[in-house]
């Protein structure tokens, strides 16, 4: 039960347990309570750990960027935050599309075309995944989101549009935090009669750099094995004055 906009409101059942983080349903028309976990999987669930307080973390640190990103005028699921886990958002329908962009060369791009990671991007990059636990998130590109019946081809362009927008917000804003924003996933939701972004974005879903180093402080720490999960973590937060 919380004071959240001035309506008293209460948990009801949950809709939908993901890898990250837990939906529930309120007694309130159109919000949703998203509580985040500290469970972390890598390569579509084959590795699982926990990385502790990352819950915490990831809840604080997407509220704060959405608020950042809609004072920027790219509206979000956001409402309220209602504990150190839990936050009120807006309830959408989740369009099926993981949104990638990126400014450096990484992770399966660097694979995939055999360029170094750390390669700066002529531009940014944008690539659509169907999000398909069964099929592992294939690749997709706009004429099979279309083809599929997933969005259409004025949401598509919304969602473009909206994504390099919160890729320009965004690096500005890790940049001055001395982090260098290297890519990131996200995605997006129908709402009333608007595209609006939903989910998170956290350490889990951007590649996060030190911008002088390159030391990496996300979730390749997880993936790779790389030791000092937590601290990084903690390390963004702590630069982003969370
Ligand atoms: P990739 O280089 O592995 O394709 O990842 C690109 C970006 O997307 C990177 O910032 C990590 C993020 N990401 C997710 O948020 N969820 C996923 O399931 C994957 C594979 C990547």
């Amino acid at each position: 039960m919380w004071d959240a906009m001035g309506v008293i409101m209460k948990k009801l059942d949950m809709l939908y347990e993901g890898k990250a983080k837990k939906v529930f349903k309120t007694d309130v028309e159109d919000v949703y309570v998203v509580d985040y976990k500290d469970d972390a999987t890598a390569f579509n669930g084959l590795k699982k750990g926990t990385i502790v307080g990352k819950g915490v973390i990831n809840n604080r640190m997407s509220n704060h960027l959405f608020q950042v990103l809609e004072k920027e005028g790219v509206p979000t699921h956001f409402i309220e935050e209602l504990s150190e886990r839990e936050t009120a958002v807006k309830k959408v329908e989740i369009i099926p599309l993981e949104v990638i962009i990126r400014n450096f060369s990484a992770g399966s791009f660097a694979k995939k075309l055999g360029i170094e990671e750390g390669r700066k991007l002529l531009i940014p990059t944008l690539e659509f995944s169907y999000k398909d636990d069964d099929l592992g998130d294939p690749m997709i590109n706009d004429y099979y989101a279309i083809a599929i019946g997933v969005a259409t081809r004025e949401e598509i362009e919304r969602i473009s549009e909206m994504a390099f927008k919160v890729n320009e917000v965004l690096k500005k804003y890790f940049a001055e935090c001395g982090i260098e924003l290297v890519d990131f996933k996200i995605e997006f939701g129908r709402h009333k009669d608007e595209i609006i972004l939903a989910d998170e974005i956290s350490p889990d879903t951007c590649r996060l750099w030190d911008i002088n180093t390159h030391e990496k402080l996300d979730k390749d720490r997880f993936r790779r094995d790389l030791g000092n999960v937590e601290g990084a973590y903690n390390e963004v937060f702590k630069r982003l004055g969370l």
